[in-house]
């Protein structure tokens, strides 16, 4: 297997067990962020800690990306961008929902220009690791994973997510209402990582959300795209600081972008 990608498994699995250890011990938020529901709880930063200094051990001249811990630049050409805990308000409020998130990208860390070379996003609730490398697939558990490549005649399941900004999310709901026309239902889970997972595992028909930061996409971004299907960024005129993220097998990706793609 993939070197970036065996090195992603082995540590998300380790932080992910750190991460369950600390849920059953009891979690308190230890701070509020950009907004009210964008918390960080201790383990979220223990997590982090943990996962940055096994990178750091492993391959030393690497860059590290963190939800929690911010950006250092390597000089491998390589960053690691990670989240600990992505589910955060799932996590602290003890709904099995969360994932452990690390990919390593090559060229400047950013979502617009890095080239993913691997991902890990490992779900401790359920044990599931969900794995891919640039140009070797998806998988999960010995099994390649494969988008849906149409959805059933009963509509879409798809699923979405609201971002942190209160200011954007007037245009979330209109785009719910915009996209339930298409869908057999929708999903909120709460965790992007882990949506991105499922639209790999073909879990969801597809999904789209607005406002992601670079470690919520990192990892499941290159599993949906090894497992056939597509994902985008796309600016918004209202707001292009704040981008709408889309991802869906081949059959539905243009009908769901079409029908997101604008505030
Ligand atoms: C959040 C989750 C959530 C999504 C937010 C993300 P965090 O990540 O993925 O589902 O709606 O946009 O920021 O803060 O729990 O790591």
């Amino acid at each position: 297997m993939d070197e970036l990608a065996e090195l992603a498994i082995e540590i998300a699995r380790e932080a992910g067990g750190l991460a369950r250890l600390r849920r059953e011990e009891g979690v308190a938020i230890a701070a509020t962020k950009s907004s009210i529901a964008d918390i960080v709880t201790e383990a979220d930063r223990e997590v982090e800690t943990l996962i940055r200094s096994r990178l750091a051990a492993a391959r030393p001249d690497d860059g590290f990306l963190g939800e929690e811990s911010g950006a250092d630049r390597g000089e491998s050409g390589i960053t690691w961008v990670v989240d600990p805990i992505d589910g955060t308000v799932n996590y602290a409020y003890g709904i099995p929902a969360y994932a452990v998130s690390i990919a390593a990208v090559r060229g400047e860390p950013v979502p617009e220009s890095w080239e993913a070379l691997a991902g890990a996003v490992f779900s401790p609730p359920t044990g599931e690791m969900f794995h891919a490398a640039q140009g070797a697939g998806a998988w999960l558990s010995g099994r390649r994973l494969e988008v849906n490549a149409r959805p059933s005649a009963a509509g879409a399941l798809l699923a979405t997510g609201f971002g942190y900004n209160p200011a954007t999310h007037a245009g979330d709901l209109a785009r719910v209402g915009r996209v339930m026309p298409m869908t057999r239902d929708l999903r909120r889970v709460g965790a992007a990582s882990l949506d991105l997972a499922f639209v790999a595992a073909g879990r969801f028909d597809g999904y789209f959300e607005r406002g992601l930061q670079p470690w919520d996409h990192a990892a499941g971004a290159l599993l949906v795209v090894e497992a056939g299907g597509r994902f985008a960024r796309v600016d918004l005129a209202d707001n292009p600081g704040r981008p709408l993220f889309v991802a869906a097998g081949p059959g539905l990706f243009d009908e769901l972008l079409a029908a997101t793609g604008s505030p």
